[in-house]
């Protein structure tokens, strides 16, 4: 069976691109890949380490969502990367034959100090030794599990690549192939947008949460951009031009979208019904799984005995990795 391996930031709760981008991914590897999903801290500690007091709860909140959407920790290995120090050993190996300039030319990392500073100054205090090494980091969550396939969006591709280099460095450094270059598995779903027709996400406050409640989610809707064009409610409207609501009804409500399509271009439903109407969809589809959530909120030593469970049996891979390119590198593997 082949391995796959992710991993998200602890940044608050998930919402809908994360569930239609990634985790209906997921649910259906982890029936036939041997998964390993990762709540990556010290990633999140990369660029939030001054709000760092933020990190233990919002790991807690992506374990809630993961485990209510249905990522079964009887199928999936789901575990916290600082439980694991051998990550952050093999990150300390790895950054050894890295080059420099393989980091440094990352392009990700650029477009992120620039989205996260409103200065120059700014940028160079954001600009860590840790963020800089984001991409070894990813290198070692991945190949401490020798993952084979990585989903992710496809935002991470240029990682992936880096992940690749460093993969085929240490096997050729030392004549072996022991790691396994690892290959992105990119999602198919369009991404979403946000309800101001912006890129969604968690802290742009344009999102629905998986873990919204109903009413919250009538409200959000409601306050969707949809066809700028249309003015008053007798003009026909233009799914093509609908920026939020249209696309979130292919997603949804696949089966009503002919009629959906006929009543708003031909004036018979006005954006804010059309909006209503969706938002009762959404709640619908949403309803068992934010009722799990709930049940699970009211259990943290379930969860928490979960993810205990998950770290244990990830370190059990990770150790072994270790000691392997301990061994292959010459070091000394202390027992
Ligand atoms: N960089 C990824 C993101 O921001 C998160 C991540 C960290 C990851 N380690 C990983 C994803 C390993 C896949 C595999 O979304």
């Amino acid at each position: 069976m082949k391995r796959i391996m992710s991993g998200m930031r602890p940044t608050g709760r998930l919402h809908l691109g994360h569930y239609f981008g990634a985790l209906t991914n997921w649910l259906e590897f982890q029936e036939k890949y041997e998964s390993y999903f990762s709540i990556v801290d010290w990633h999140a500690l990369t660029t939030k380490y001054q709000t760092s007091q933020e990190i233990k709860n919002n790991i807690w909140e992506i374990a809630l969502d993961w485990l209510s959407v249905g990522i079964d920790p009887d199928k999936s290995t789901l575990y916290v990367q600082s439980a694991i120090p051998e990550i952050a050993q093999l990150h300390l190996l790895l950054s050894m034959i890295t080059p420099q300039n393989w980091v440094e030319r990352e392009p990700t990392l650029k477009d992120l100090v620039k989205m996260l500073a409103a200065d120059e100054q700014e940028a160079k205090e954001k600009a860590t030794y840790g963020l800089l090494g984001y991409p070894v980091l990813m290198t070692s969550d991945i190949l401490a599990f020798r993952g084979e396939l990585v989903p992710v969006g496809k935002d991470q591709e240029s990682h992936l690549e880096f992940a690749r280099d460093v993969a085929r460095r240490f096997n050729s450094l030392y004549g072996v192939s022991y790691f396994p270059e690892p290959q992105p598995k990119f999602t198919t779903t369009p991404l979403l947008k946000g309800l101001d027709g912006q890129k969604m996400g968690k802290s742009a406050s344009n999102d629905i949460k998986i873990a919204d409640s109903e009413e919250e989610t009538v409200k959000r809707i409601r306050q969707a951009i949809t066809d700028r064009t249309r003015i008053a409610k007798t003009d026909p409207g233009h799914t093509d031009l609908c920026e939020v609501p249209w696309p979130l009804y292919l997603v949804f409500a696949q089966h009503i979208k002919e009629q959906v399509k006929l009543e708003c271009e031909s004036a018979q439903i006005g954006c804010v019904d059309c909006k209503a109407r969706l938002a009762g969809i959404i709640n619908e589809f949403f309803r068992p799984i934010r009722e799990r959530r709930k049940e699970l909120a009211k259990n943290p030593d379930r969860v928490r005995k979960l993810l205990e469970h998950g770290n244990i049996k990830a370190k059990m891979v990770a150790q072994q990795t270790l000691a392997a390119v301990q061994e292959i590198m010459g070091l000394v593997v202390w027992s």
